[in-house]
């Protein structure tokens, strides 16, 4: 049955680094028999100058009919001086939280090629392979009450809740250790229990929802040593799972470590698979238009809508080791590029992923079998 894909190319490099992800699905569809229909949307700073919301009704609409939704990114310099309520990011965050897109995954994989474009030490990372699940729909991000008011003294302050319920950390925990027991085994929950409330209950229903899953071996960690242990030794950690406000951090941390945050995608999943895909990094306004961004994490966040929205693990694996391969060739954008290398532009870099994967699903027909009947 026809699946339909809601793109929203949003701000800064979003649009070019979707147009990427539009060049693959065409591929997909003529060489691996996936049937998507494709719709395009307007979120973020770009719904804003034409609607006056970074999440207009019909996006919203369209946006819980479809089967999976591809974002590209929000933001930017000339919507930052707009109230909160209408700022590209609220449109993201409204997204997220309509659709209770609340199970956030974000793997952090070295890719072989590109172990020397991490600030870390080439053997620090490896064969890095981390999975973070990061709440997404709760936490500081949504907790009331929050504003800015005058105060005693007639002080301006700023106030933010950071609340979690029971309910809400049981489901992510569950999330995690699924997770964490088909991969590892290994599951390090992330708090500051020994400062804020909110998050040492957090730790007990971590706890409890442990005993479900006896083959998983579940860790603690304060989010402060959480962030040093990631630059030290990152390769220790098999799933991460934290709040919301601390899977953030961590995430763009995580990026780093891998060599670029231009590499990094992410499924946000809701409770019955439904799922959001977008790059982890943000519109880098810095170098939108230029043709320079780097494709490959929304190309990645592709290989996940496969995999989590429309369960063809093989194809998906193709799409995943098309950009190993790509990136053993020798292809570079810029933010991977090592010193003297000649980058190649974000149209190129995405061509030759969908080279790659026509070469690979013509050399191995199994990895489309999951698309035939
Ligand atoms: C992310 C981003 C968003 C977040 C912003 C754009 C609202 O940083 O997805 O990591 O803070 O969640
Ligand atoms: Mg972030």
């Amino acid at each position: 049955m026809t699946k339909t894909i809601l793109c929203l190319p949003g701000d800064g490099i979003g649009p070019e680094v979707v147009a990427e992800a539009t060049k693959l699905l065409d591929c997909l569809q003529q060489d691996a028999g996936l049937e998507v229909e494709v719709e395009l949307g307007l979120v973020g700073g770009s719904a804003y100058d034409q609607h006056g919301t970074p999440l207009p009704d019909p996006t919203l609409d369209a946006a819980r009919s479809a089967d999976a939704i591809l974002l590209g990114a929000v933001g930017g310099p000339k919507w930052e001086a707009l109230p909160y309520a209408v700022r590209p990011e609220r449109g993201l965050l409204a997204l997220r939280s309509e659709l209770g897109l609340f199970a956030n995954l974000r793997p952090a994989l070295t890719y072989h090629a590109l172990a020397d474009a991490s600030s870390l030490k080439r053997e620090l990372v490896t064969g890095l392979d981390l999975m973070i699940v990061r709440e997404l729909t709760g936490g500081i991000y949504f907790g009331q009450p929050r504003g800015v008011r005058v105060g005693d003294g007639g002080e301006k302050e700023g106030f933010n809740t950071l609340v979690y319920r029971e309910s809400e950390v049981r489901r992510i925990a569950r999330v995690a250790f699924e997770i964490a027991d088909q991969r590892g085994k290994k599951l390090c929950s992330v708090d500051k229990a020994n400062v804020l409330e909110s998050t040492e209950l957090w730790r007990e229903v971590v706890i409890e929802t442990s005993r479900q899953f006896p083959a998983v071996a579940l860790t603690h960690m304060y989010v402060d040593n959480a962030a040093m242990q990631l630059v030290r030794q990152p390769k220790q950690f098999d799933v991460i799972v934290t709040t919301n406000m601390f899977g953030d951090i961590l995430s763009d941390a995580a990026a780093m470590v891998t060599g670029s945050i231009g590499m990094l995608p992410s499924a946000s999943l809701d409770a019955g698979g439904k799922g959001m895909y977008e790059p982890i990094h943000g519109s880098a306004p810095d170098i939108a238009g230029q043709g320079v961004a780097n494709p490959l994490a929304t190309l990645l966040s592709v290989a996940m809508m496969l995999r989590y929205s429309f369960a063809q693990a093989a194809t998906a694996g193709s799409v995943e080791q098309a950009v190993d391969s790509v990136l053993n060739d020798g292809l570079r954008t810029a933010d991977i590029a090592a010193g003297g290398a000649v980058p190649v532009s974000t149209s190129e870099m995405g061509d030759a992923v969908v080279q790659a994967v026509r070469r690979l699903l013509a050399e191995s027909p199994s990895m489309r079998q999951d698309t035939r009947g």
